[in-house]
Protein backbone atom coordinates (compact mmCIF):
# COMPACT_ATOMS: atom_id res chain seq x y z
CA UNK A 1 0.00 0.00 0.00
CA UNK A 2 1.21 3.51 -0.85
CA UNK A 3 1.92 5.51 1.95
CA UNK A 4 1.29 9.62 1.99
CA UNK A 5 2.13 12.82 4.30
CA UNK A 6 0.08 15.30 4.44
CA UNK A 7 2.69 17.67 5.51
CA UNK A 8 0.65 21.22 6.02
CA UNK A 9 -2.66 22.19 6.91
CA UNK A 10 -4.72 21.23 3.96
CA UNK A 11 -8.65 20.48 3.91
CA UNK A 12 -10.19 16.96 4.85
CA UNK A 13 -11.42 16.26 1.42
CA UNK A 14 -7.55 15.88 1.07
CA UNK A 15 -7.02 12.81 3.68
CA UNK A 16 -10.45 11.19 2.60
CA UNK A 17 -9.45 11.06 -1.42
CA UNK A 18 -6.44 9.47 -0.51
CA UNK A 19 -7.96 6.86 1.74
CA UNK A 20 -11.26 6.34 -0.64
CA UNK A 21 -8.09 5.71 -3.27
CA UNK A 22 -6.47 3.05 -1.35
CA UNK A 23 -3.59 4.96 -0.08
CA UNK A 24 -2.95 5.12 3.46
CA UNK A 25 -2.80 8.91 4.35
CA UNK A 26 -1.07 10.42 7.74
CA UNK A 27 -1.92 13.41 8.35
CA UNK A 28 0.68 15.07 10.67
CA UNK A 29 1.61 19.07 10.12
CA UNK A 30 3.46 21.63 12.28
CA UNK A 31 6.92 19.56 12.18
CA UNK A 32 10.54 21.51 12.07
CA UNK A 33 12.54 20.50 9.23
CA UNK A 34 14.54 17.83 11.32
CA UNK A 35 11.56 16.41 12.55
CA UNK A 36 10.05 16.35 9.11
CA UNK A 37 13.34 14.73 7.70
CA UNK A 38 12.95 12.22 10.17
CA UNK A 39 9.23 11.54 9.77
CA UNK A 40 9.46 11.88 6.16
CA UNK A 41 11.79 8.35 5.71
CA UNK A 42 9.28 6.04 5.00
CA UNK A 43 6.85 7.81 2.53
CA UNK A 44 6.05 7.59 -1.23
CA UNK A 45 4.49 10.51 -1.57
CA UNK A 46 4.43 14.24 0.42
CA UNK A 47 1.64 16.47 0.01
CA UNK A 48 2.50 20.65 0.95
CA UNK A 49 0.91 23.67 1.24
CA UNK A 50 3.00 26.41 2.02
CA UNK A 51 4.88 25.53 5.43
CA UNK A 52 6.64 22.96 4.69
CA UNK A 53 9.95 23.22 2.68
CA UNK A 54 10.54 20.17 1.03
CA UNK A 55 14.70 20.41 0.41
CA UNK A 56 17.24 18.41 -0.91
CA UNK A 57 18.31 16.63 2.75
CA UNK A 58 14.56 15.53 2.57
CA UNK A 59 14.29 13.94 -0.01
CA UNK A 60 17.72 12.36 0.92
CA UNK A 61 16.40 11.12 3.88
CA UNK A 62 13.10 9.55 2.28
CA UNK A 63 14.16 6.40 -0.08
CA UNK A 64 11.41 5.61 -1.16
CA UNK A 65 9.86 9.01 -2.04
CA UNK A 66 8.34 9.46 -5.38
CA UNK A 67 6.48 12.29 -5.63
CA UNK A 68 5.42 15.89 -4.13
CA UNK A 69 2.19 17.49 -4.53
CA UNK A 70 1.90 21.24 -3.71
CA UNK A 71 -2.22 21.92 -3.24
CA UNK A 72 -1.06 25.61 -4.51
CA UNK A 73 0.47 26.90 -7.34
CA UNK A 74 3.61 28.14 -6.52
CA UNK A 75 6.67 25.25 -6.10
CA UNK A 76 9.08 27.59 -4.41
CA UNK A 77 9.18 26.00 -1.27
CA UNK A 78 10.07 22.33 -3.33
CA UNK A 79 13.49 22.07 -4.04
CA UNK A 80 13.00 21.21 -7.90
CA UNK A 81 16.49 20.39 -9.38
CA UNK A 82 17.20 17.99 -6.31
CA UNK A 83 13.49 16.43 -7.20
CA UNK A 84 14.41 15.86 -10.45
CA UNK A 85 18.00 14.16 -9.67
CA UNK A 86 15.69 12.09 -7.51
CA UNK A 87 13.29 11.10 -9.88
CA UNK A 88 10.57 12.81 -7.38
CA UNK A 89 7.78 14.26 -9.82
CA UNK A 90 6.91 17.51 -8.96
CA UNK A 91 3.25 18.37 -9.61
CA UNK A 92 1.18 21.24 -8.65
CA UNK A 93 -2.40 22.37 -8.59
CA UNK A 94 -2.48 25.81 -10.68
CA UNK A 95 -5.70 26.44 -11.74
CA UNK A 96 -7.48 25.50 -8.39
CA UNK A 97 -7.16 28.44 -6.31
CA UNK A 98 -6.88 31.23 -9.60
CA UNK A 99 -10.27 32.92 -8.62
CA UNK A 100 -9.66 33.43 -4.82
CA UNK A 101 -6.18 34.97 -5.24
CA UNK A 102 -7.08 37.13 -8.10
CA UNK A 103 -10.31 37.94 -5.94
CA UNK A 104 -7.56 39.13 -3.41
CA UNK A 105 -5.95 41.14 -5.35
CA UNK A 106 -9.00 42.91 -6.53
CA UNK A 107 -10.23 43.79 -2.80
CA UNK A 108 -6.46 44.72 -1.97
CA UNK A 109 -7.00 47.31 -4.89
CA UNK A 110 -10.13 48.52 -3.40
CA UNK A 111 -8.84 48.29 0.17
CA UNK A 112 -6.01 51.11 -1.13
CA UNK A 113 -8.59 53.26 -3.09
CA UNK A 114 -10.73 53.71 0.23
CA UNK A 115 -8.71 53.03 2.81
CA UNK A 116 -10.77 50.33 4.43
CA UNK A 117 -8.56 49.06 7.23
CA UNK A 118 -7.26 52.40 7.99
CA UNK A 119 -10.80 53.36 7.97
CA UNK A 120 -12.19 50.18 10.01
CA UNK A 121 -9.54 50.50 12.67
CA UNK A 122 -10.15 54.25 13.24
CA UNK A 123 -13.97 53.78 13.23
CA UNK A 124 -13.55 51.02 16.16
CA UNK A 125 -11.14 53.19 18.30
CA UNK A 126 -14.32 55.96 18.28
CA UNK A 127 -12.26 58.13 15.95
CA UNK A 128 -14.84 59.70 13.38
CA UNK A 129 -12.78 60.69 11.07
CA UNK A 130 -14.42 61.69 7.89
CA UNK A 131 -12.20 63.68 6.17
CA UNK A 132 -8.96 61.33 6.38
CA UNK A 133 -10.06 59.03 4.51
CA UNK A 134 -10.55 60.70 1.23
CA UNK A 135 -10.30 57.82 -1.62
CA UNK A 136 -9.89 57.60 -5.05
CA UNK A 137 -12.28 56.10 -7.75
CA UNK A 138 -11.24 53.13 -10.13
CA UNK A 139 -13.57 53.84 -12.60
CA UNK A 140 -11.64 55.15 -15.50
CA UNK A 141 -7.91 54.24 -13.81
CA UNK A 142 -5.73 52.77 -15.45
CA UNK A 143 -4.10 49.05 -14.06
CA UNK A 144 -1.15 47.64 -14.90
CA UNK A 145 -0.95 43.37 -14.42
CA UNK A 146 2.10 42.41 -14.23
CA UNK A 147 2.24 38.87 -15.27
CA UNK A 148 -1.25 38.15 -16.71
CA UNK A 149 -1.25 34.10 -16.48
CA UNK A 150 -3.77 32.24 -14.80
CA UNK A 151 -4.96 34.40 -11.94
CA UNK A 152 -3.58 37.67 -13.65
CA UNK A 153 -6.11 36.68 -16.21
CA UNK A 154 -8.83 36.58 -13.70
CA UNK A 155 -7.17 39.98 -12.28
CA UNK A 156 -8.10 41.13 -16.23
CA UNK A 157 -11.04 40.13 -16.29
CA UNK A 158 -12.29 41.81 -12.99
CA UNK A 159 -11.00 45.36 -13.46
CA UNK A 160 -12.06 45.44 -16.81
CA UNK A 161 -15.34 44.80 -15.74
CA UNK A 162 -14.82 47.84 -13.10
CA UNK A 163 -14.67 49.63 -16.04
CA UNK A 164 -10.71 50.20 -15.17
CA UNK A 165 -8.26 50.42 -18.55
CA UNK A 166 -6.16 47.11 -18.52
CA UNK A 167 -2.43 47.01 -19.10
CA UNK A 168 -0.46 43.80 -18.98
CA UNK A 169 2.83 42.68 -19.17
CA UNK A 170 3.75 39.47 -20.17
CA UNK A 171 6.33 38.24 -22.24
CA UNK A 172 4.91 34.79 -22.88
CA UNK A 173 1.18 36.47 -23.83
CA UNK A 174 -0.34 35.99 -27.16
CA UNK A 175 -1.75 38.63 -29.29
CA UNK A 176 -4.50 36.01 -29.25
CA UNK A 177 -5.37 35.92 -26.12
CA UNK A 178 -4.60 39.55 -24.99
CA UNK A 179 -7.60 40.10 -27.55
CA UNK A 180 -10.00 37.51 -26.25
CA UNK A 181 -9.14 39.07 -22.54
CA UNK A 182 -9.75 42.77 -23.93
CA UNK A 183 -6.32 44.02 -22.72
CA UNK A 184 -3.98 45.95 -24.14
CA UNK A 185 0.18 44.72 -24.39
CA UNK A 186 2.33 47.02 -23.68
CA UNK A 187 6.62 46.89 -22.39
CA UNK A 188 6.91 47.04 -18.83
CA UNK A 189 7.84 50.77 -18.69
CA UNK A 190 5.34 51.72 -20.82
CA UNK A 191 2.89 50.31 -17.37
CA UNK A 192 5.31 51.69 -15.40
CA UNK A 193 4.27 54.89 -16.84
CA UNK A 194 0.47 54.71 -17.54
CA UNK A 195 -0.49 52.83 -14.42
CA UNK A 196 -2.63 54.43 -11.50
CA UNK A 197 -2.51 51.13 -10.01
CA UNK A 198 -0.37 47.84 -10.55
CA UNK A 199 -0.27 44.27 -9.48
CA UNK A 200 1.90 41.65 -9.86
CA UNK A 201 1.48 38.03 -10.72
CA UNK A 202 4.30 36.60 -11.46
CA UNK A 203 6.35 33.35 -10.31
CA UNK A 204 9.23 34.16 -8.83
CA UNK A 205 12.37 33.37 -10.68
CA UNK A 206 15.85 35.09 -11.66
CA UNK A 207 13.91 37.01 -13.83
CA UNK A 208 11.47 38.46 -10.97
CA UNK A 209 13.71 38.25 -8.22
CA UNK A 210 13.70 42.04 -6.67
CA UNK A 211 11.92 43.64 -10.07
CA UNK A 212 9.55 45.57 -7.66
CA UNK A 213 13.07 47.95 -6.67
CA UNK A 214 13.98 51.80 -6.92
CA UNK A 215 14.42 51.82 -10.12
CA UNK A 216 11.27 50.33 -11.66
CA UNK A 217 9.61 52.47 -8.76
CA UNK A 218 11.30 55.77 -10.75
CA UNK A 219 9.20 54.76 -13.88
CA UNK A 220 5.83 54.79 -12.47
CA UNK A 221 3.44 57.36 -11.82
CA UNK A 222 4.09 59.46 -8.50
CA UNK A 223 1.24 58.39 -6.63
CA UNK A 224 0.97 54.84 -7.74
CA UNK A 225 -0.94 52.35 -5.47
CA UNK A 226 0.81 48.76 -5.77
CA UNK A 227 -0.74 45.11 -4.82
CA UNK A 228 1.43 42.10 -4.20
CA UNK A 229 -0.19 38.80 -4.44
CA UNK A 230 2.11 36.93 -5.72
CA UNK A 231 5.89 36.80 -3.52
CA UNK A 232 7.60 38.90 -1.69
CA UNK A 233 10.89 38.38 -3.17
CA UNK A 234 10.03 40.23 -6.32
CA UNK A 235 10.59 43.00 -4.20
CA UNK A 236 13.23 44.69 -2.68
CA UNK A 237 11.40 45.28 0.73
CA UNK A 238 13.54 48.27 1.59
CA UNK A 239 12.97 50.20 -2.00
CA UNK A 240 9.12 50.15 -1.36
CA UNK A 241 8.86 50.78 2.07
CA UNK A 242 11.34 54.20 1.18
CA UNK A 243 9.08 54.90 -2.14
CA UNK A 244 5.73 54.79 0.20
CA UNK A 245 7.55 56.92 2.82
CA UNK A 246 8.78 59.50 0.00
CA UNK A 247 5.16 59.37 -0.83
CA UNK A 248 5.79 58.11 -4.57
CA UNK A 249 3.82 55.07 -3.71
CA UNK A 250 0.73 56.55 -2.49
CA UNK A 251 -0.37 52.74 -1.22
CA UNK A 252 0.84 49.01 -1.00
CA UNK A 253 -1.25 46.82 0.16
CA UNK A 254 0.92 43.26 0.39
CA UNK A 255 0.04 39.84 1.08
CA UNK A 256 3.27 37.89 0.44
CA UNK A 257 6.38 38.49 2.19
CA UNK A 258 10.56 37.47 1.57
CA UNK A 259 10.71 35.49 4.73
CA UNK A 260 7.56 33.95 5.66
CA UNK A 261 5.89 33.18 8.15
CA UNK A 262 6.25 37.64 8.98
CA UNK A 263 5.78 38.30 12.54
CA UNK A 264 7.88 41.08 12.22
CA UNK A 265 8.51 43.48 9.26
CA UNK A 266 9.68 46.65 7.87
CA UNK A 267 6.15 47.08 6.48
CA UNK A 268 4.35 46.55 9.37
CA UNK A 269 2.86 49.61 11.22
CA UNK A 270 3.14 51.84 8.45
CA UNK A 271 -0.25 53.85 7.73
CA UNK A 272 -0.17 53.63 4.14
CA UNK A 273 0.56 49.85 3.61
CA UNK A 274 -2.21 46.87 4.12
CA UNK A 275 -0.85 43.61 4.82
CA UNK A 276 -2.46 40.12 4.74
CA UNK A 277 -0.70 37.26 6.10
CA UNK A 278 -0.71 35.26 2.51
CA UNK A 279 -4.05 34.08 2.76
CA UNK A 280 -4.95 35.24 -1.26
CA UNK A 281 -5.98 31.85 -1.72
CA UNK A 282 -7.38 30.89 1.74
CA UNK A 283 -11.16 30.53 0.96
CA UNK A 284 -12.95 27.74 1.48
CA UNK A 285 -13.45 27.01 -1.87
CA UNK A 286 -10.29 27.06 -3.18
CA UNK A 287 -8.74 24.93 -0.43
CA UNK A 288 -11.23 21.82 -1.09
CA UNK A 289 -10.20 22.28 -4.80
CA UNK A 290 -6.35 22.30 -4.75
CA UNK A 291 -6.97 19.61 -1.68
CA UNK A 292 -9.38 17.03 -4.01
CA UNK A 293 -6.66 17.77 -6.68
CA UNK A 294 -3.20 17.38 -4.82
CA UNK A 295 -4.75 13.94 -3.36
CA UNK A 296 -6.08 12.91 -6.87
CA UNK A 297 -2.94 13.94 -8.85
CA UNK A 298 -0.27 12.36 -6.62
CA UNK A 299 -2.89 9.09 -5.70
CA UNK A 300 -3.42 8.87 -9.75
CA UNK A 301 0.93 8.84 -10.33
CA UNK A 302 1.30 6.59 -7.24
CA UNK A 303 -1.46 3.92 -8.36
CA UNK A 304 -1.01 4.47 -12.20
CA UNK A 305 2.07 6.27 -13.50
CA UNK A 306 -0.77 9.45 -14.77
CA UNK A 307 1.02 12.64 -14.42
CA UNK A 308 -1.15 16.04 -14.53
CA UNK A 309 0.73 19.44 -13.99
CA UNK A 310 4.28 17.93 -13.11
CA UNK A 311 6.31 20.55 -13.22
CA UNK A 312 9.48 18.35 -14.07
CA UNK A 313 8.00 15.57 -15.79
CA UNK A 314 9.39 16.10 -18.85
CA UNK A 315 12.61 15.13 -16.94
CA UNK A 316 11.83 12.25 -15.17
C1 LIG B 1 0.02 29.48 -4.25
O1 LIG B 1 1.20 29.35 -4.53
O2 LIG B 1 -0.83 28.70 -4.67
C2 LIG B 1 -0.44 30.59 -3.36
O3 LIG B 1 0.57 31.44 -2.98
C3 LIG B 1 -1.29 30.11 -2.25
C4 LIG B 1 -0.63 29.58 -1.04
O4 LIG B 1 0.56 29.38 -0.99
O5 LIG B 1 -1.35 29.35 -0.07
Amino acid sequence: MSKVLIADKADPLCEKTLKDRGIEAVVKTGMKPEELKEFARDFDGIIVRSASKITREIMDNAKNLKAVARAGAGVDNIDIPAATEKKVLVMNTPFGNTVSTGEHAIAMMFALARHIPQAHASTHAGKWEKSKFEGVEITGKTLGVIGCGNIGGVVADRALGLKMQVLVFTPSMTTERARELGVKMVTLDELYAKADFITYHVTINPATKGMLNKDAIAKMKKGVRIINCARGGIMVEADVKAAVESGHIAGLAVDVYAEEPATKHIFFGMEKVICTPHIAASTKDAQVTVARQAAEQIADYLLCGKRTHAVNGDKI
